[in-house]
């Protein structure tokens, strides 16, 4: 059941505020140049973007300092009345420019493709995800009641949620890790060995790292460092927004936590689901390292 919070357009689920810009995302105007930063909801893109913005600035972390990671990473398709807009803060952005959007593939402004721009998708195993978006419903504002944690499973199986369904968004990805210009990475693999990840980062962005700058961003990312950052940890914007007495936005950052929110049986049907949906998909999410 959709709710009043979420609509569906062109046979996607997203949130209402987002719609009145919707035209203009579909028609927004990529640069070559470009980093589209590409997740499901709640798959780490807050790390994933900081480790880039890292990146790009050279190391330089008093310059990441210097603004919020919405700001640097802005999010294409956000829009709230006229507090955000995505597109409008892209569009007066200086080149290079990192581009945060949580679009499944048939979504994604075709001038981004049309610009060959690379592409970075993370995912994150469905089980972490869907605890992650329960607690997220409850603390961001733009959201439907969830329910109890059971009921709001039962909406992620069935893409009853913003972005839709898990399965569909990771599939249509995961279809193009063979592109060149796409880069398709785990949250789990940055969790096990996040230094390895990082050279990973390097090489498909073509640049070269050093050990000091690698070094640099093991120490920034860690959860700990990005949980007490304001530039990272998004307690900037208003309680109204984001609430982080309800539940911060920065919440475990494990691999796991699900273990201590599904029940033996609702596991189970979770993983039925989950075989049919994924069935034939070479793709291996951990759900445990
Ligand atoms: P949890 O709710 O499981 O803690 P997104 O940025 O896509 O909204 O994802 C948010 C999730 O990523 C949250 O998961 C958050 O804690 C986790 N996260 C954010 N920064 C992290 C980091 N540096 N290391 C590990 N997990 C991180």
């Amino acid at each position: 059941m959709e709710s009043e919070k979420i609509c569906n357009v062109n046979g996607l689920l997203i949130y209402k505020d987002f719609v009145p810009n919707w035209d203009k995302v579909q028609a927004f105007q990529a640069r070559p140049d470009d980093l589209v930063i590409v997740t499901y909801p709640k798959s780490g893109t807050t790390w994933i973007s900081e480790i880039v913005d890292v990146i790009y600035k050279d190391g330089n972390v008093e310059k990441c300092n210097e603004d919020f990671i919405f700001n640097r990473v802005p999010f294409l398709e956000c829009k709230k009345d006229e507090v955000l807009d995505g597109v409008k803060q892209l569009n007066q952005m200086a080149s290079p420019r990192l581009v945060k959007t949580h679009l499944p593939v048939e979504y994604l402004p075709v001038s981004f493709w049309e610009k060959n721009c690379k592409m970075i998708y993370l995912c994150r195993n469905a089980k972490d995800v869907a605890v992650s978006y329960y607690y997220f419903h409850l603390m961001a504002a733009g959201h439907p009641n969830p329910g109890t944690f059971p009921e709001f499973v039962e909406k992620f199986m069935d893409g009853d949620v913003p972005y839709g369904s898990w399965y569909k968004h990771v599939t249509s990805w995961w279809e193009k890790r063979n592109n060149p210009n796409v880069l398709f990475l785990l949250y789990e693999d940055l969790q096990k060995d996040l230094r390895k990840e990082v050279i990973k980062l390097y090489t498909f962005l073509g640049k070269k790292p050093t050990e000091e700058i690698v070094h640099k961003i093991l120490n920034r990312t860690s959860f700990q460092e990005m949980k007490k950052n304001p530039a990272t940890n998004y307690t900037a914007l208003p309680e109204e927004f984001l609430n982080h007495k309800v539940s911060p936005f920065m919440r475990k950052g494990c691999v796991g936590d699900w273990k201590n929110h599904f029940t033996v049986a609702l596991n189970e049907r979770f993983d039925l689901r989950y075989d049919q949906e994924m069935k034939g998909l070479t793709l291996r999410c951990p759900t445990e390292i």
